[in-house]
Formats: structure tokens, C-alpha cells, sequence
């Protein structure tokens, strides 16, 4: 899914997040050390599969084809999201800053990978944490706690969270870093959904505890050139089919803020504390107003998240006007190119549904029009997210 004209996730300036309410983010300077080794980050392709059984591998050497079905056992995914100093040094802020929530805590560590956020919750005296993993990366989980000198507080559950048998019977926090790109992509929402539902106590906590979707419009002649037009003609050939197919496939790449032509709309929010797996599927209105004569190309997805139970709003935003992060931004492009002048708007909505044969791709469906000055449309286009 990695695509970039961008992909250095660590040049673009801090800048305040854009918060679906008036929330003040807390956000810390990150490590310069972390900060300095993540310039060199990996471009590892991600895919949708996990919990694969690793029957290809051959002799204990892993094959490309394991690392196909069970993304989450190559350690190079892990060294993305470590990282992705947002995302990372946010959870880590989060516990460190608010050891009064986790401490003599039971914590449920729901897709634990390396263990990194087990350990910083045993390392802020929680009384014990359950992390669960479906993919090899448990093993090296086990190893990584022992390491360190958690094996008594840490334990380490290898399999999946909906047929794992956790050793109590509830928790007092479940944590998760469960988003995908739009949000929704990979549906590891609804597993933290169902160990919530299983195990957490009556008025426990869920981190993150908030989550939001929001839509913008970009001017985007050069990049849409490149990527959907390049069909048209190549080499003298029309291969316009596969343009066709390129639309349908929403685009994670990091987007200039200079692109954005009108104002963001929030799409939807999210309570995780609260919500049914139900409603993460959704029709949402949007209303984009231009904030300058341009055109647009394409609209533009990104997500928030925040931590509401902290001592101190806490969150991260991942839209194109804050610090770049590993799920950069989901540009869906426009198959007319809209010619907008200052303070008209383009109006629809946009529908979001896991799609039917594979629940981890996500179906959105687009119904926008502009009624202009220079410029009239009405269109339904249909992407999916694989
Ligand atoms: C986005 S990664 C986050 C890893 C780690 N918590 C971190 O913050 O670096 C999500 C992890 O959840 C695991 N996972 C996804 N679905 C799972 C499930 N149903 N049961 C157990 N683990 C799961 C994946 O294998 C992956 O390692």
C-alpha cells in the first residue's frame, strides 16, 4: 500500500492537531535519537493478511511468501510503526503521563506485536498485562519481556484475541493501536470491539477511547497526471482499462498542506468505549467550501484519534496539515476536475462499509456535486480499499 512522492515521514513541521472538538492535543518533542534513525525508515510493502499458519516457510527461513500472508511476522512492519515517533511517543506520553490509570491495573494488550505498549503500561505499575498476538511476532514479544525483566508482570498470549482463553476473566484497561489506513482498513476495530464486549470491566477504560474521520479537497493536476491519466498512452498503447481500476484505489500517500483548497469536514466520530461494530459503517453529509479559486482532483481522508481520559487531552492527528505519520493520507481522485472559485462548495456524502467477500478491504461510495460559477458536476464514484 505504500505509494509516495513523500515518503520521509519525519520533514514536515510540527503542527497543532486539527481535533474534532474543541480539545486541546498534548503533544511531546520526540526523541532525537528515534527521530534521527527513523529518516531511514523502511518502505516495506504492508498487506491485509494476518494470522496466517506459516506452513511455506522452509527449514525455519522464512520465505517472501510467509511474509505475504502474515505481514505482521516481519519485523520490518514493527520497525515502521516503532518508528512513526506520533503515533508511538503519543501511547507513550499517554500511559508514562497518566500512571494513575494504570497503576495495580489489570491491562488487556489487544494485537501486542513487539510489546511495546505492554511494557511501557508494566513499566507505569499496572499490576499485570495480557498481551495478545496472533502473528510470530509473539515469540519475539516473549523474548523482549524477558529481556527486559518483565516476564512476572507480562504475559505473553500467542494466537488470536477471538479464540484466545485470557487467563482472568476481566481487565481494568484494554489498549490497542488497531488503526489502519482510512481508519477502518485491515478492521482491527472490530476485535478490540469484541474483547471489550468479553472482558472489560463494568466502567473500565479503552485507549484509545476516541477516534475521527475527515474530508478534505486537494489540487492535484501533476501527481493524478502521473498515476490515473499515464494509462491513457503508454508508450503509444491505450491501457485506459487498468486507468479505470487505478480510480477505484484510494491512494495512501502524504499530501502538501498547500494542496488543500477548501476547509475539512469532520465525517464521523467514534466513542470506542461505546460503539457497535455496526457503526463503523456509515453515510456521512460533507460540505467543502473553497477557500481560493482552484481546482480540485481529489478529496482527501485522514483520521484523528485521542486519549479523553487522560489527565490532559491527549491525541494525534494524522491530516495533511500536522506531522506526517506512517498512514499518511488517503487521496480518493475525482473523475472530472473541478473548477471551483472562492466560497463555493463542493456538497455529498460518502459512504463507507466493509466489504462483503474480504471484511478487512473497505467499500466507500462518493456522491458529490458542485453546482459553480465555471463549473457544474454531479457524480457517484465507488472506491475500495485493498
Ligand atoms: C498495528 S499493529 C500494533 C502492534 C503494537 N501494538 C504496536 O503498537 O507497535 C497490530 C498488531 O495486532 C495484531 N493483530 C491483529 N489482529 C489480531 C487478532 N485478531 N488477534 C491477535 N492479534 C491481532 C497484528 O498481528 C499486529 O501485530
Amino acid at each position: 500500500m505504500n505509494r509516495g512522492r513523500n515518503t520521509d515521514t519525519q520533514n514536515s513541521t510540527m503542527t497543532e492537531a486539527t481535533p474534532p472538538s474543541k480539545v486541546r492535543f498534548e503533544f511531546e518533542d520526540a526523541d532525537e535519537t528515534i527521530e534521527e534513525a527513523a529518516t531511514a525508515s523502511s518502505n516495506l510493502e504492508e498487506d491485509s493478511a494476518m494470522c496466517e499458519p506459516e506452513d511455506s516457510s522452509v527449514g525455519g527461513d522464512k520465505t517472501s511468501a510467509d511474509y505475504y500472508f502474515d505481514s505482521y511476522s516481519h519485523f520490518g512492519i514493527h520497525e515502521e510503526m516503532l518508528k512513526d515517533v506520533v503515533r508511538t511517543k503519543t501511547y507513550q506520553n499517554v500511559i508514562y503521563k497518566n500512571k494513575f490509570l494504570f497503576k495495580d491495573k489489570i491491562v488487556l494488550d489487544v494485537g501486542a506485536g513487539t510489546g511495546i505498549l505492554s511494557l511501557f503500561c508494566a513499566k507505569a505499575g499496572a499490576k499485570h498485562v495480557y498481551a495478545i498476538e496472533c502473528s510470530q511476532m509473539a515469540d519475539m514479544a516473549q523474548e523482549i519481556v524477558k529481556a527486559n525483566g518483565f516476564s512476572d508482570v507480562i504475559t505473553v498470549l500467542k494466537g488470536k484475541v477471538e479464540e484466545i482463553d485470557l487467563p482472568v476473566p476481566q481487565v481494568d484497561i484494554i489498549i490497542s493501536e488497531w488503526m489502519g489506513y482510512f481508519l477502518l482498513y485491515e478492521n482491527m476495530l472490530n476485535t478490540v470491539l469484541y474483547a471489550r464486549d468479553k472482558w472489560l470491566v463494568k466502567n473500565g477504560i479503552v485507549l484509545p477511547d476516541n477516534a475521527s474521520l475527515h474530508l478534505t479537497a486537494i489540487e492535484d493536476a501533476e501527481y493524478k497526471e502521473d498515476k490515473i491519466e499515464f494509462w491513457n498512452n503508454v508508450y503509444g498503447f491505450d491501457m485506459s482499462c487498468i486507468r479505470k481500476q487505478s480510480m477505484m484505489e484510494p491512494l495512501v500517500d502524504t499530501v502538501d498542506q498547500n494542496q488543500i483548497v477548501t476547509n475539512s469536514q469532520l465525517l464521523k466520530t467514534m466513542d470506542i468505549s461505546k460503539m457497535t461494530s455496526g457503526d463503523a459503517s456509515f453515510t456521512a453529509p460533507f460540505k467543502l467550501i473553497a477557500e481560493r479559486d482552484d481546482y480540485i482532483h481529489a478529496l482527501v481522508a485522514y483520521f484523528d484519534v485521542s486519549f479523553s481520559v487522560c489527565h490532559k487531552m491527549t491525541g494525534f492527528s494524522t491530516g495533511p496539515r500536522s506531522r506526517n505519520t506512517h498512514w499518511k493520507q488517503t487521496v480518493l481522485y475525482l473523475e472530472d476536475v473541478l473548477t471551483i472559485c472562492q466560497g463555493e462548495f463542493v456538497f455529498g456524502t460518502m459512504t463507507v462499509t466493509q466489504n462483503k467477500k474480504n471484511p478487512r478491504d473497505v467499500d466507500i461510495t462518493l456522491k458529490y456535486a458542485l453546482n459553480g460559477s465555471r463549473c457544474t458536476v454531479s457524480k457517484t464514484q465507488q472506491y475500495k480499499m485493498r
